[in-house]
């Protein structure tokens, strides 16, 4: 971890809104030395039977920033989401921010537009967005000096992001006793998964380290908070000092038994286009499914 500007001194608030349709966490992150703050993960609601989309979720967050009187800076995607839509576009009309997300992004946009056969006006190099990080990449929130680690494997532009004490892992780890994310989508690697585990496992032992989702497992409550002292030692899947080949071995047996994410149709195709939903021909939004594509 030596390459990477940390500073444990820093401590941010962080407040998580869990949306109950998908397990997702969302996240606003405010810098203790001003009013500035990030979203992380923000979720648009979709009733995909419908084809009806609103914005109670993304609401909340706007509220929360309105009411505290905050000034947003960024609007973060850990990754391209596979179970729920990205309401970043929406937020950024109400509350102006930068939208940011992983610099391989474009390899997800060149493997999606070929599985959704997206024409020549789907741009494959992340120019939806208005930043795209590299590993290292620092950014301010504030007076608040933050960076993004790239930690691919879950999918290629996944990414952890440090701010101060504070690191949010996308989908790299969930809490101790729910383990990890799976590793099989297209671009998708148990082994590279297993390495990034490492790197955010590197970090210091108290380190908090926030999810983008959680199931409580085992009927327990909710929860997204943990360091990386407690992932280190009870991780499910990774804890104890478990091999990278063990590691390997579950996650593929695993992955090979469970179902698509119920709303990974809908939400690749909008999570790729940094949170826009596509539009037909005349300019209506219009969602497609590939069928037997996935
Ligand atoms: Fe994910």
């Amino acid at each position: 971890m030596t390459n990477y500007p940390l500073n444990l001194a820093i401590h941010p608030d962080v407040s998580g809104h869990f949306d109950p349709a998908t397990n997702t966490i969302s996240y606003i992150v405010k810098d203790p030395a001003s009013d500035s703050c990030a979203i992380i993960d923000s979720v648009m609601d979709i009733d995909y039977a419908a084809g009806r989309i609103t914005h109670e979720h993304a609401d909340t967050l706007i509220a929360e920033i309105q009411r505290r009187d905050l000034v947003l800076e960024w609007i973060i995607e850990t990754h391209v989401h596979a179970d729920h839509l990205s309401a970043a576009p929406y937020i950024q009309d109400r509350l102006g921010g930068k939208i940011g997300i992983g610099a391989k992004i474009m390899e997800v946009q060149e493997t999606f537009g070929k599985i959704f056969n997206e024409g020549t006006e789907f741009q494959r190099d992340g120019s939806q967005f208005d930043r795209l990080f590299s590993d290292g990449d620092s950014y301010q929130i504030g007076q608040m000096a933050c960076f993004a680690m790239h930690t691919p494997g879950h999918t290629p532009a996944c990414m952890t992001h440090v701010m101060g004490d504070a690191a949010f892992v996308g989908d790299t780890l969930f809490m101790p006793d729910g383990g990890s994310a799976r590793a099989d989508f297209p671009g998708g690697d148990a082994g590279m998964l297993y390495d990034s585990i490492q790197k955010v496992l590197s970090l210091p032992d108290r380190m908090r380290l926030f999810m983008c989702h959680d199931y409580g497992p085992n009927g327990r409550d909710i929860q997204w908070e943990t360091s990386v002292g407690a992932e280190k030692a009870d991780n499910i899947h990774v804890g104890g000092g478990k091999t990278r080949e063990e590691f390997v071995r579950f996650r593929t047996e695993r992955d090979a038994q469970l179902a698509m994410p119920r709303l990974i149709i809908p939400s690749l195709q909008v999570n790729m286009r940094a949170g826009e939903v596509p539009r037909d021909k005349d300019g209506r939004p219009m969602l497609k499914v590939p069928v037997n594509g996935l």
